[in-house]
């Protein structure tokens, strides 16, 4: 059996150029391995508790060395000498030692970043590749009997609080059709990512890319940029509704206010009900496959009304709903209120929860969508953990920027590593 030896942390810059947490696992061996958590920017309010160092004027308020004390001292610490490969065993340990529901005393940043050391270490002490450690795992738990590399669900403009430009959307994506290889469906989302580009400086529109390496234009309206995603898949010789399917992340919380939402496609502030009217003439008109928040973290009744309506044809995933929490899950299963889930890691905070929560979506039924956030390392931790639960789709932005395109790259990498076993 291995045993951890030592585990310390530091701060290092997210994608955003704003701090987070970098934790290590040293084994008996002497191997170390490294993970780093990512941060949001359109964060729901259920979402477990990242640790900000709010009273240090450093880095603005946003500096993480208080969460890295906390790993250097009694989160760590508490660890030393037990099995790397006992994932939930650490991870209890984890939850115990912080004894808070949402993670608020010693960081759910400190926490999950030692859960992803400790799960890479464990990997590398049966000596395995991480995704297939994961699978083992997520297999022993009954979450998956395959490993399965998921579609990408690509990011390719970035609007609200991702964006620059003027757009109320969060995420426009283009999506490879779930019958195409993982290079294939790269391939594809290259193609059409670069053919926007070219699009939207014809007509003027950019300025610079968002968050997650999609472009952030001016438009007239956010369908808009649907139908600039048209008339590059036209130009790129793919066929819409067959080798690619249009998505969006509203990320409504961000436009949400006082029971209305403003959108600059519509004179007047709509309510629930006229924004599902809104959402059926999207549908009817794009081809709409995903949608993602919807409503607001707190809509209930219009979320289910949505499923009760549209979803038999169209997927709608929570994310800011669900926050990958279990008892947010398990309202949203029971009142039907979705048919997919966002997966983030960091929402709920530990490798163990994060799996449990997979558990109850795919018992119903659902489909899952790993994701990235805003706020990204080149950690590809993501990458191996949707293959290893055998996720449906993945998202990690655009295809292009360092953060983003380290996942993807990543991908390839266990599709070529796979075809080579088989
Ligand atoms: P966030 O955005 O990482 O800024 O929360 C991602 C998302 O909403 O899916
Ligand atoms: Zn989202």
């Amino acid at each position: 059996m291995s045993q951890i030896k030592h585990i310390w942390a530091r701060e290092i810059l997210d994608s955003r150029g704003i701090p987070t947490v970098e934790a290590a696992c040293m084994l008996d061996n002497g191997g170390v391995s490294v993970s780093s958590v990512p941060a949001g920017t359109s964060t729901g309010s259920h979402e477990a508790l990242e640790l900000r160092d709010v009273d240090n004027p450093r880095y603005l308020g946003q500096g993480v060395l208080k969460a890295v004390e906390n790993v250097n001292g009694i989160l760590g610490r508490s660890l030393i000498g037990l099995d790397p490969t006992n994932q939930q065993t650490i991870d209890n340990k984890l939850i115990e030692v912080d004894a808070t529901e949402n993670k608020s005393k010693y960081g759910a940043n400190a926490i999950l970043a030692i859960s992803e050391a400790v799960l890479k270490g464990g990997a590398t002490a049966v000596n395995q590749p991480l995704y297939a450690w994961i699978y083992q795992l997520a297999s022993r738990n009954k979450i998956t009997s395959n490993v399965k590399i998921p579609t990408a669900l690509f990011n390719m403009v970035n609007g609200g609080l991702h964006g620059a430009g003027n757009l109320d959307f969060q995420e426009f994506w283009v999506v490879p059709a779930s019958n195409k290889s993982f290079a294939e469906g790269l391939q594809i989302g290259v193609e059409i990512y670069q053919t926007i580009g070219l699009n939207l400086s014809r007509r003027g529109a950019i300025h610079s890319v968002g968050h997650e390496g999609g472009y952030a234009p001016n438009l007239f309206t956010n369908a808009d940029a649907f139908e600039v995603f048209i008339e590059s898949i036209k130009q790129t010789n793919y066929s819409l509704g067959r080798d690619v399917f249009l998505g969006l992340d509203v990320a409504s919380n961000s436009f949400y206010k006082d029971g209305e939402y403003v959108i600059k496609d519509k004179n007047a502030a709509m309510d629930d009900s006229q924004f599902l009217e809104y959402y059926k003439s999207l549908y009817d008109q794009y081809k709409l496959a995903i949608i993602e928040d919807p409503y607001q973290e707190d809509a209930w009744d219009s979320w289910k009304k949505m499923v009760s309506s549209m979803g038999d044809s169209l997927l709608v995933v929570g994310d800011d709903l669900l926050a990958t929490n279990p008892k947010r899950v398990q309202k949203a299963i029971s009142e039907k209120a979705c048919n997919a889930a966002v997966i983030k890691p960091n929402q709920i905070g530990t490798v163990t929860e994060t799996l449990n929560v997979i558990k109850m979506v795919k018992d119903a039924g659902w489909k899952i969508v790993v994701s990235h956030r805003s706020g990204e390392t080149n950690d590809s931790f993501i990458a191996d953990f949707s293959v290893g639960v055998a996720a449906d789709y993945i998202k990690s932005g655009a295809p292009a920027r360092g953060e983003r395109v380290a996942k993807y790259n990543r991908l390839s990498s266990i599709e070529l590593e796979l075809s080579s076993i088989k």
